[in-house]
């Protein structure tokens, strides 16, 4: 029976890594191209012996992992820039430097993962799960103590008298010859059983949708599943695009919500006036927000000289000439909209605030550069004299 078989090579089985390894480089001398080595693990010196060229799987590595830097730098591009800007510290909407993460996060994933699915369907031909070797007494000896060497068929040079001599001439401890396996029909997969199966499944699950949804059912509640509203993302005729939820209509402020017409600007053309007096109750709430947010950086006096000196980029002191010639609207648009490194302040301190910080930040300058009135007068107010 075995003479109908297929047969799919001539193995050869060995004792000793060092025979399996000159045989290997006498065959790959031989010049045939069809051959395999099995071995129980890895022996040094078998990729010479058997002229294996390196693998190709590293352009396919290269190339996917240049096309998630290409594709994540796109995406960004696309959703910071384009889709959705955002203001963030006063920068650009496209700042590299925050993207590397994940530029390189989405480049190793995509080199990794593809590098994965390419050996197994190129060079494991996934999904086909099955191999001639598996499963055959040869297959259990080179996984336990033997080492094997397989030339197929399909080799151009394949003749099965010479390659049975050849292989002898290595003077193996067997030689075997592998058959293909048998095909096994299962009636299970037989078309009319498949078409069957169908037939059943789509009976059942239709006989029972149509009895539990159409035939027995009764709607309950319903006053209340039919109601005329609109839900968000749903649709309405009402409008000639039939969206539900409407954009607002241009120029249209949220309640409570005063636009900042300089996001993003570096130097806006003109500035905004500050609209509160400083009050002795403004500054209290200037001073507060000055220590809890500007002091850390620029210092309790705004001298620049904050405990994190030297761990963050330093700030300027707030009193060089330059600073103090601000005008009022301009340290509001720094607060809001973040100098370089230093951040956008918008989500811890509210508008009224910001404006309460600039009138501190005045009621330091003047302390710093106190003429001989306002001594006076502190002297007057305190019944101190603070120059001592
Ligand atoms: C995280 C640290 C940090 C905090 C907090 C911070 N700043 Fe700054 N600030 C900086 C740095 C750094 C600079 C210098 C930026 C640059 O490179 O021009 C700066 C610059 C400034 C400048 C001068 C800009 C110029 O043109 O020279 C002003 C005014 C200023 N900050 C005000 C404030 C105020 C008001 C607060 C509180 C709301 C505050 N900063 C909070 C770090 C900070």
């Amino acid at each position: 029976m075995s003479n109908e078989r297929k047969i799919y090579g001539v193995a050869a089985l060995f004792t000793k890594p060092d025979d399996i390894i000159k045989a290997a480089s006498k065959v790959a001398n031989e010049g045939y191209s069809k051959w395999d080595v099995n071995t129980p693990y890895p022996l040094h010196g078998m990729d010479n012996a058997m002229k294996l060229k390196p693998s190709k799987l590293g352009f396919i590595t290269l190339f996917c992992g240049l096309s998630g830097t290409a594709l994540i730098l796109m995406l960004t591009y696309f959703t910071n820039s384009i889709d959705f800007p955002l203001v963030i510290g006063g920068k650009q909407f496209f700042a590299l430097p925050a993207y590397i993460p994940i530029t390189f996060e989405v480049t190793v994933l995509l080199a990794t993962v593809s590098t994965v699915i390419a050996m197994l369907t190129f060079f494991f031909k996934f999904p086909s799960n099955n191999h001639v070797l598996h499963d055959t007494p040869y297959m259990k000896k080179v996984s336990l103590d033997h080492f094997g060497i397989v030339i197929e068929v399909s080799d151009p040079k394949f003749e099965q008298s010479k390659v049975e001599e050849l292989l002898r001439s290595f003077d193996p401890e067997s030689i075997e010859i592998i058959y293909h396996k048998e095909e096994i029909k299962y009636p299970i997969f037989e078309p009319k059983f498949i078409t069957f199966l169908i037939i059943v499944a789509l009976a059942v699950s239709g006989g029972t949708y149509i009895t539990l949804n159409k035939l027995m059912f009764i709607t309950p509640f319903d006053w209340m599943m039919y109601q005329d509203k609109v839900i968000p993302q749903s649709r309405i005729e009402l409008f000639k695009d039939e969206r539900g939820m409407r954009t607002p209509v241009e120029g249209t402020v949220a309640k409570g919500f005063i636009p900042y017409p300089y996001l993003a600007v570096d130097e806006p053309p003109e500035y905004l006036s500050n609209p509160l007096i400083p009050s002795r109750e403004n500054l209290k709430l200037g001073k507060k927000k000055f220590l809890t947010y500007c002091s850390p950086c620029h210092g309790n006096f705004g001298d620049g000289d904050s405990r994190l000196h030297d761990q963050f980029p330093n700030p300027p002191s707030l009193h060089s000439q330059r600073i103090r010639n601000f005008e009022d609207g301009k340290f509001y648009h720094i607060i809001t909209n973040g100098k370089n490194v230093m951040p956008s302040y918008t989500a811890q301190i509210n508008r009224n605030e910001r404006w309460a910080i600039v009138n501190y930040i005045r009621v330091l300058h003047r302390a710093k550069n106190a003429s001989e009135q306002d001594l006076e007068l502190v002297i007057k107010e305190t019944g101190t004299n603070v120059a001592n």
